[in-house]
């Protein structure tokens, strides 16, 4: 195969608060992830991609960011990193960073100078208004609650964050701070990491003029979301940062992008307009909220989310790449929120990773999600550490919801789903600390863990790694054509992907039904066998009817169409 190497990679997103504690602080840091690393290697993974290591107090878990080029004290030390980097290099794996910079922390040394005074050299940095009618400057409010702009008495404006207050927005309109994050990513692409993954990078365009946005009925603030998102020069900052730092160095890129459609995903990915090599889409992350967002509960739609994942694989088919995930450190653990984390916790968590890594693109596994680790469901909003569950907790207490109905959401969409701390063995805390870890360790920890996994054969873990296997070994997984297999059914997720005389037949029950699978006449072949399934096929043929049991998924081969 004569592929980009993050074509044919599979990635590992490490949430290093929460992945293994070395020291006993409760918690997760650099030596901790030095410790696993092997463990990462067996599964098969090419690639770590670490969420964000750098120095910062910590208001959203490091992606506020006071000092880039440094690393936050509760991890280690920059010569930990360095042992890292050499680590993961040695075991022939590569390093990706997160690299946030539509938005710094307000203790980072820029912001605290621009916040001094209007004629200070940093001001422009960042993003500053005067209010309007004594109120913000526009109604927009901000993604974690409340007002996107906070009034700095000093100077008596506002700046933008479309985060917390302690995450003001950096004005990328200003070219010297533009050149200091170049340079930036220099500094840590000399040191030999392997790519980046880009937070929120279609926010860092802001519209010259800031218009208010509609608010929904009886709310006070709106969307500033189609003003900001994949703004007006976006594509001019992503060129010029590919031509001016990342065309030097063989690396990957991935861009988390909210609100980016498959058109516009084709112009960031298109190889020959050099911006990024794929990015991160929402739309179907998104199938299963209400019109008022992602707290808003409503029920998947399986034929919805078929079509969606469907209108993506044909999008990136021929111009540009998919990444494929169900999980990251933002939503709820997929086996509990696509899959059946009780009865069936084991056949679904293996059926998801089926539908996910038989598709073209480059799939990421989330940490825990190997071993089928499921939500949590704390009773009280204390345990909770997110910000943005708790700024969404405060709002709706004042708005006079009810408790029941707010921690509802929160059991379902949560981000502290995904972030209790890995479960590593039985023991206490789930091995991933000797001391208090900074959130609870799921309970369910004595049951499901990694110790138990790796030495379970038919394990979740086990499938992961076999999965990952067939698509070194399988050039139809990493390049084959995608087409999607009887699109009404309800509860079946079928697609067939196709190169030279070989055809690959996916076929997952999404449900705990027993539905028939009928073969569309469509599909001719000489012979077929099994190459992966979450039961025991006793026999590896196709019929024309396969009667499928609860999450069952299989893959079929079949040769000489
Ligand atoms: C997206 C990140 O994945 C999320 O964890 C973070 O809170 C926001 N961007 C802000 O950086």
């Amino acid at each position: 195969m004569n592929l980009a190497w993050w074509k044919q990679s599979v990635v590992y997103q490490i949430y290093p608060r929460s992945f293994m504690d070395s020291n006993g602080d409760g918690i997760g840091d650099l030596q901790g992830i030095i410790s696993k690393l092997d463990y990462i290697k067996n599964l098969g993974i090419d690639v770590i991609w670490l969420s964000p290591v750098y120095k910062s107090p910590n208001d959203d878990n490091g992606y506020d960011i006071s000092d880039y080029q440094d690393i936050m004290d509760e991890f280690g030390t920059m010569k930990d990193w360095e042992e890292l980097l050499a680590n993961v290099h040695e075991r022939g794996m590569k390093l990706i960073m997160d690299l946030v910079v539509n938005h710094s922390s307000d203790e980072h040394p820029w912001f605290v100078e621009a916040r001094k005074s209007k004629d200070n050299p940093y001001r422009d940095y960042y993003i500053w208004r005067p209010g309007k009618d004594g109120r913000e400057p526009t109604n927009w409010y901000s993604n974690f609650g409340g007002s996107a702009w906070e009034y700095d008495e000093t100077t008596d404006e506002y700046y933008l964050h479309l985060f917390s207050k302690k995450q003001p927005d950096l004005n990328w309109r200003n070219a010297k701070l533009r050149e200091e994050v170049y340079n930036m990513m220099k500094w840590w692409l000399d040191k030999g990491v392997d790519g980046f993954r880009m937070d929120v990078i279609n926010f860092i365009s802001k519209p010259e003029i800031f218009p208010e946005g509609d608010p929904k009925p009886g709310k006070k603030y709106a969307s500033g979301s189609k003003f900001y998102r994949n703004g007006p020069h976006i594509h001019d900052y992503l060129h010029e940062m590919n031509q001016q730092v990342l065309s030097a160095y063989d690396v990957m890129t991935v861009g988390e992008m909210p609100g980016v459609t498959p058109e516009l995903a084709r112009l960031y990915t298109e190889e020959s307009r050099k911006e990024l090599n794929m990015v991160f889409q929402f739309e179907h992350m998104g199938l299963d909220n209400g019109p008022y967002g992602k707290w808003d509960l409503k029920p998947l739609n399986l034929v919805e989310f078929k079509q969606n994942l469907t209108k993506w694989q044909k999008a990136l088919e021929e111009i540009g790449w998919n990444s494929l995930y169900f999980n990251n450190h933002d939503q709820p653990r997929s086996v509990s929120r696509f899959g059946n984390d009780k009865e069936y916790r084991v056949e679904s968590a293996k059926m998801l990773a089926t539908l996910l890594h038989m598709m073209k693109g480059t799939p990421y596994v989330y940490q825990g999600e190997e071993i089928g680790m499921t939500n949590i469901q704390f009773e009280s909003i204390d345990d909770y550490r997110d910000i943005e569950i708790h700024n969404f907790y405060h709002e709706q207490k004042e708005e006079g919801i009810s408790q029941e109905k707010i921690m509802k959401s929160i059991y379902v969409k949560g981000r502290d789903n995904s972030r209790t701390p890995m479960q590593w063995n039985s023991t206490n805390n789930a091995g991933f600390s000797t001391g208090t870890p900074w959130i609870k360790v799921n309970p369910n920890y004595t049951e499901i863990n990694a110790e138990k996994e790796v030495s379970n054969p038919d394990s979740i873990y086990h499938y992961y790694r076999a999965l990952i296997q067939l698509r070194k070994n399988h050039e139809i997984i990493v390049n084959g054509g995608y087409d999607l297999v009887d699109e009404d059914h309800p509860e079946i997720f079928s697609y067939k992907r196709t190169l030279h005389n070989q055809t690959l037949l996916v076929i997952c029950n999404f449900y705990a039904n027993e539905p028939v699978f009928t073969l569309p006449a469509t599909i001719l072949y000489k012979s077929a066998h099994v190459l992966i399934s979450n039961y025991q096929q006793s026999d590896g043929s196709l019929g024309e009817q396969l009667k499928l049991k609860p999450y069952e998924a299989r893959v079929y081969l079949l040769t000489g169409a």
